[in-house]
Formats: C-alpha cells, structure tokens, sequence
C-alpha cells in the first residue's frame, strides 16, 4: 500500500493530486489552523507531513506520530521545526531554499522603496480625501538610490538585495554575517564586510535576512535601535522575534529612526498593538515569497521531497541528517 501523508495546510489543488499519485493523502482543503493535539491526532498514521511554519514539530508530537519520517516544509526558514528533537527522533526534515530567493530579494526591496518614500502612509492620506493642496514638504521621505544598505544576514537572498541595491540603485552596500562571502561573491554583490555596530551606525537603510534562532533572537532590541540614524529604516523580512517589535514601536513613534517595513511580526497573525498606531511603519502579512510561480514553486519542491524521500531516495533539501532506520525507513 501506499505511504500515508498529511499535507497540514491548503496548497495547489493540481500539487495534492501530484502527491495523491504517490500517497494516500488526508489533506486540509478548507485551511483549518489545528491545534497542536489536532495536529498529531492526524500524524498518528501518517509516514510524512508537508507542513509550514503554522505548525510547531516538537517532542511531544514526534511522540505521538510513531510512523512519521519526514516533515517537508514549505518555506526556507523552519523555525517551527525543533531540528534536535527531529533528528534524535530519526525524523528527516526538509525546506524550500532557492526557489523563492528572488522573489523574496523583489519584495524586500519593494518595502524598502515603500518606506522609504512613504507609500503607504501617503496612499492613505489620499484616500482619507486630505490631500486639498501640494506642499514643499509633504510626504517627503529619503533616497534609495546613492544610500548606504546594511544588510544582517547575507545568505541568498540577503546577497540578492544586494545585488539589487548596488547595481540597480547604486547604493553602497554594507553587510554583516556570522561569516564572510568569499571574495568573488563579495565583489559580485559589491558588498563590504563590517561589525553590527559599524553597519547600524552608519547604514541609511538597514535589512534583515537572518534565520531565526535562539542566538538570532531580538538582533534588533532598543540597545540597536539607539545606534541607528535618526533619519535610517529598517526593513524586516526574516522573522518575527528578530525584532524586539515593542522597542521598535517606541523608537518609530519617538521619530528616533525615520520609519521601518515588516513584514514579519512577533507572534504573528497578531501585530503588536503599538505597530498599528504608528503612521511611519509599512506592515504586510508575511508575503515576501507570494508571488504564483514561487508558491507554486515551493509547494512542488516540499512535494519532491516527500516523494523522494519515502521512495527510499535521499531527500533533496534536508535540514538535518538523522540516523536511518530510528523509524523503521
Ligand atoms: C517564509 O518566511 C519562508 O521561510 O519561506
Ligand atoms: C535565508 O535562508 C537566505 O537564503 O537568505
């Protein structure tokens, strides 16, 4: 008989049936959030899940899906993997990385632009029916083109922001990572290497593209927030947590720094209150990879996998390398 998998969240309609071919599916047409206890009553039988950052696999639910052996997310960052439970549990875990770097190097750089030069909060000062005149100031944000872009975090898609930046917008690019670009890549990029503290004190734009972790947590706490210019941005599209959002509402308000673009929130769907208050911020709901053919294209990768990997190939874009056979594979 086939393997069992449970795709946790809607996808492509045209993708489940790809995956039916392989699999018996129990899929989730009509998008319902599970509890986590919902969640693992579904994986008690399942040998694979296609999961997304909604839901947490952790110990306790690897404890009650005795069958599973992959988790194929469909997203690079997996922060809702518990990567060491996972892999003591000989449970293999994989993600999207590739396929969505442009496309998440397009919208970081649109809500850039956008908060840089107020789109937003302009576009609902018209439609509020206020705009009855021009005036010498109105609206006036700060240049893109000729900045200086400091981006934390230069994997693939922070390298991608700043190949835009610098040969797009002739921005000068500074950069900060746990380690360095080789050479050619930074030349490629025309980034240059620098301390945290140098890239936020002297950075006119800053981005942030680092995964999440422990050691990633609040990057940008009020201690950062005070090194940056009064007239900087920030842009955050990597996670939610990599921002303390409270500290940064305080600053936004307080016009301590000029403005910033998320798209990524602590304890997202919600958004600190706070945020929603503060005309100098653009807010998106975590869409930076959104477009068809990348969503698509993410959806078909984590599908890869599964079929990949439960038909005893390796898999294609793991996440960890747990010991075979703890589950029987
Ligand atoms: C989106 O946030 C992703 O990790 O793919
Ligand atoms: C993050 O995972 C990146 O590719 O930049």
């Amino acid at each position: 008989s086939k393997p069992r998998i449970l795709v946790a969240r809607a996808i492509f309609p045209d993708i489940v049936d790809r995956l039916r071919e392989h699999f018996d599916v129990e899929d989730n047409p009509a998008d319902a959030i599970w509890t986590p206890h919902e969640l693992a009553a579904r994986l008690a039988d399942k040998d694979g899940a296609l999961t997304t950052g909604s839901q947490r696999i952790d110990a306790a639910l690897l404890a009650a899906a005795p069958r599973l052996k992959i988790c194929a997310n469909m997203a690079v960052g997996y922060n809702n993997f518990d990567v060491d439970a996972m892999t003591s549990a000989g449970v293999q875990g994989t993600n999207t990385p590739d396929v969505l770097t442009e496309t998440t190097a397009d919208f970081g750089f649109a809500l850039l632009m956008a908060t840089a030069r107020r789109m937003t909060e302009s576009e609902h000062y018209l439609r509020a029916g206020k705009w009855t005149k021009w005036s010498y100031d109105m609206f006036a944000g700060s240049d893109i083109h000729g900045s200086t872009l400091g981006i934390i975090g230069m994997g693939r898609i922070g390298q991608g922001i700043a190949r835009r930046g610098a040969h797009g917008f002739g921005m000068k690019v500074v950069y900060h990572n746990r380690s360095r670009l080789s050479p050619a890549l930074e030349a490629e990029c025309k980034a240059t290497y620098v301390g945290k503290e140098e890239l936020l004190r002297t950075a006119d734009h800053v981005v942030l593209v680092v995964p999440y972790s422990a050691a990633s947590h609040h990057t940008i706490g009020a201690a950062e927030l005070a090194l940056m210019k009064p007239t900087a941005t920030l842009i955050n599209i990597a996670r939610g947590g990599i921002v303390d959002d409270a500290a940064l509402a305080v600053v936004l308000r307080d016009r301590r720094i000029a403005a910033a673009g998320l798209d990524v929130f602590e304890g997202e769907p919600s958004v600190h209150p706070d945020l929603l208050t503060v005309p100098n911020v653009v807010l998106t709901p975590h869409i930076a990879s959104a477009t068809v053919p990348t969503r698509r294209a993410m959806a078909n990768l984590a599908a890869d996998n599964l079929i990949a990997f439960l038909g005893g190939q390796g898999p294609l874009t793991p996440v960890n390398q747990p010991a075979p056979g703890l589950r029987g594979q």
